[in-house]
């Protein structure tokens, strides 16, 4: 029995195995780090979409959205972006232990946080995507305007010009999302659930 600070850990009736017998499908995290505008968001949610038409529970928690609520308290600075992907990842685990396939949208430029997920989970319940892409490239998409204005001093800490993107060593699937298609891309990250017998 796990007891910390005389709080104790409930373990539930109801546990992970069944609800994969139930599902069909295994549960794990689709970990989408990269620059923004590389298409985390974009690919995220094609992932998501046709996971959901093949009848996989699965679910996204995107940056921007999650910025919007959960994690509204959080800036920009080291330490907040730390503490936004510790919660996010606490959140993604348990959305694993409910049996989904969770997809998450967040820059997350800081390899020791990301890997401070990966060690939450199962080896297999985690799957880190890269999504390859020169900053030029998203510089030059700019959907939101936000490179125009962290090139004019307008937002300090900005992935990519005024605060750091540390590329994944060993990431278990990378995307150039220079040259593939979103569908391109979606095919190649299903290839990967085939190969390794996810779905
Ligand atoms: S992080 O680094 O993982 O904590 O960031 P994340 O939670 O994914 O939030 C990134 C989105 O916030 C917007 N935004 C910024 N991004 C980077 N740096 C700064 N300073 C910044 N300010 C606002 C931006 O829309 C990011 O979304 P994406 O989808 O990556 O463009």
């Amino acid at each position: 029995m796990k007891t910390i600070n005389h709080i104790t850990w409930h373990y539930p009736a109801v546990t992970k195995k069944h609800r994969h017998a139930l599902n069909g499908h295994k549960s794990c995290v689709l970990w989408f780090t990269g620059l923004s505008g590389s298409g985390k968001s974009t690919l995220a949610n094609a992932v998501d979409y046709k996971l959901f038409q093949h009848g996989v529970k699965s679910y996204v928690l995107d940056g921007d959205n999650i910025r919007h609520g959960l994690n509204q308290d959080l800036g920009f600075r080291v330490e907040d972006r730390k503490e936004n992907i510790r919660r996010i990842g606490e959140v993604a685990k348990l959305f694993v232990d409910s049996g989904q396939m969770i997809s998450t949208a967040f820059i997350s430029p800081f390899r020791e946080d990301r890997e401070i997920v990966r060690n939450m989970l199962e080896p297999e319940e985690f799957i880190e995507i890269y999504l390859k892409c020169p900053i030029q490239i998203c510089e030059s998409r700019d959907p939101k305007g936000l490179y125009k204005k962290a090139r004019n001093g307008k937002i300090a800490d900005f992935t990519g010009i005024s605060s750091p993107y540390e590329i994944p060593v060993d990431p278990e699937i990378t995307i150039d999302t220079e040259k593939l298609s979103i569908e391109q891309s979606v095919d190649k990250i299903f290839s990967y659930f085939k190969e390794k017998k996810i779905l």
